[in-house]
């Protein structure tokens, strides 16, 4: 399973970018709107930082095939890297398919179920992202959601599109989606951070250093 950062946050993604882990990125207009930020302008800054896929999602107004087709026309020329992010509606579904038609590679998101994804993968996208917190949110295990797509896309030799699982809340999720078989976690950079810590990595360290200095000084 590879990774992507789920932000907008430049200084969250250089940080992630810097420690080897990532190589790619998604955004959604919650994190766009977070960081206050012209959405070309932020996209720009990220393409020059991370070399690999980057998600920006159409307008989150933008409700009708022909307006996504024009927007998704208009995000993918930002760079090359770019990858059109959009809704899972009847509608997105018809954009992915004449964007995907045009090589412009889209990410079907807010899947919350298998017939989602199954239906986005034939529509062309190049990635679905099934949520699993906000499921987790509803009492509804998410994980199963990513093991069953993981599942049924392997069943078929003519399915490319990648499994990227999303709205990942915790280091649990991300050892969850590994075992379960999603190509990529998006996930924020608080829990990137997290996934690095363990108090006997941190004990070793401190007893390490006391040992060495008890002998060698500081
Ligand atoms: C990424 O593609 C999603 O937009 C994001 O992971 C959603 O996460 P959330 O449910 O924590 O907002």
């Amino acid at each position: 399973m590879k990774f992507f950062i789920d932000t907008a946050n430049v200084e969250d993604i250089k940080k992630a970018n810097d420690m080897g882990v990532i190589c790619g990125v998604t955004t959604n207009p919650s994190l766009i709107a977070k960081e206050g930020r012209d959405f070309v302008e932020v996209i720009r800054e990220i393409a020059s930082i991370v070399d690999g896929p980057i998600s920006g999602e159409v307008k989150a107004t933008t409700e009708d095939a022909a307006g996504m087709i024009a927007e998704g026309r208009e995000i993918a020329a930002i760079h090359p890297n770019m990858v059109v992010k959009i809704p899972m509606t009847v509608e997105g579904l018809k954009a992915t398919k004449v964007l995907s038609a045009e090589g412009i590679k889209c990410n079907v998101t807010l899947i919350f179920s298998a017939n989602q994804a199954l239906l986005a993968a034939r529509a062309g996208a190049a990635y679905v992202s099934p949520f699993l917190g906000r499921l987790d949110d509803i009492s509804m295990p998410g994980i199963d959601l990513v093991r069953t797509i993981a599942d049924m896309f392997a069943m078929y030799d003519d399915i490319h599109t990648e499994i990227i699982a999303a709205s990942v809340r915790n280091p649990v999720h991300v050892t969850d989606c590994a075992l379960a078989g999603a190509d990529i976690a998006t996930v924020p950079y608080s829990v990137i951070e997290q996934m690095t810590k363990h108090p006997l990595t941190d004990a070793g360290i401190a007893k390490f250093r006391a040992d060495y200095e008890k002998v060698f000084g500081k």
